[in-house]
């Protein structure tokens, strides 16, 4: 099988899917070829996928992967390339996010080798009521950097991408049903608001605009807090009662699962 190079995609507002990429590379003793953010409203050209070995990491929203993601992800063109798949969620559950995962890379001509299902700080996590704070840190980081390196070791056992038998993941087919979208989005707090337009500038989906205040728009925004948790000022915030919920309901550490096709 031949793949000098890795590549990484990602989808990722607040970094958790962007940081298990990257250390699930680590784990590979090849260089970084590419390095694809599908986060920013405006990265989206075709990308093509063909002696690499390529990490794709998003993720999950209500139990599937992020719609954003997905969207993004169709201008990928895989050429029976192998894949490396992973899913971040907030210490609730994925459901049948890796599930979904798996067969969308299919569909874009990807062969997945292996799988996980990483912790990531919950979007929703506030410092008073958090949920899985730091996470991923540097145990759920030594495990994806122990896929990369074993999703190689199992990637020499086989001769070509098309000996490598379907990756049975954790989830189920259906897939969960989707809620109809209640719309909301993050505000802020005026009195810390500097006007930097950083917000503007990170939103995934355009959904914020610097008139004579900070306006969100509450059918664009996906309510994935990246303009919450990277604000210089800490002045916005995202009020759901999610946040409470979580903290009281999912406070018991959840450690990744990993999957391998064998
Ligand atoms: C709209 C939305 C829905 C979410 N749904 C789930 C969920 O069903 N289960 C879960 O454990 N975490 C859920 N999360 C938390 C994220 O999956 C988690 O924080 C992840 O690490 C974020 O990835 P990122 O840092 O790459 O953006 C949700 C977050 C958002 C914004």
């Amino acid at each position: 099988m031949k793949f000098n190079t890795i590549q990484l995609i990602y989808f990722s507002p607040t970094h958790t899917s962007r940081e298990v990429a990257r250390a699930i590379a680590k784990g590979i003793q090849l260089p970084i070829g590419k390095e694809i953010d599908l986060t920013p409203a405006s990265n989206a050209t075709s990308i093509e996928a063909e002696n690499t070995l390529t990490i794709i990491a998003v993720p999950t929203y209500a139990g599937r992967v992020a719609q954003t993601a997905l969207d993004r992800l169709k201008i990928i063109k895989a050429h029976q390339s192998p894949a490396i798949i992973a899913v971040l969620y907030g210490n609730r559950d994925y459901e049948d996010a890796l599930i979904e995962l798996r067969d969308t890379v299919n569909e874009l001509g990807f062969i997945p080798i292996s799988g996980g299902a990483f912790i990531g700080e919950h979007s929703y996590s506030t410092s008073t009521m958090p949920t899985a704070p730091g996470r991923p840190d540097p145990s759920d980081l030594q495990i994806a950097k122990t896929l990369g390196r074993k999703s190689v070791e199992q990637l020499h056992i086989y001769g070509s991408t098309s000996d490598i038998p379907l990756l049975e993941v954790k989830g189920n087919i259906p897939y969960k049903e989707k809620k109809p979208k209640t719309p909301a989005s993050p505000k802020t707090l005026k009195d810390l608001c500097t006007r930097c337009g950083f917000c503007v500038e990170i939103c995934p989906v355009e959904a914020i605009q610097l008139k004579d205040e900070i306006i969100s728009n509450d059918e664009t925004c996906i309510k994935c807090c990246a303009c919450v948790k990277q604000c210089p000022s800490q002045a916005r915030i995202f009020n759901t009662p999610f946040t409470e919920f979580l903290f009281r309901n999912f406070h018991d550490r959840k450690e990744p699962e990993i999957f391998m096709a064998e």
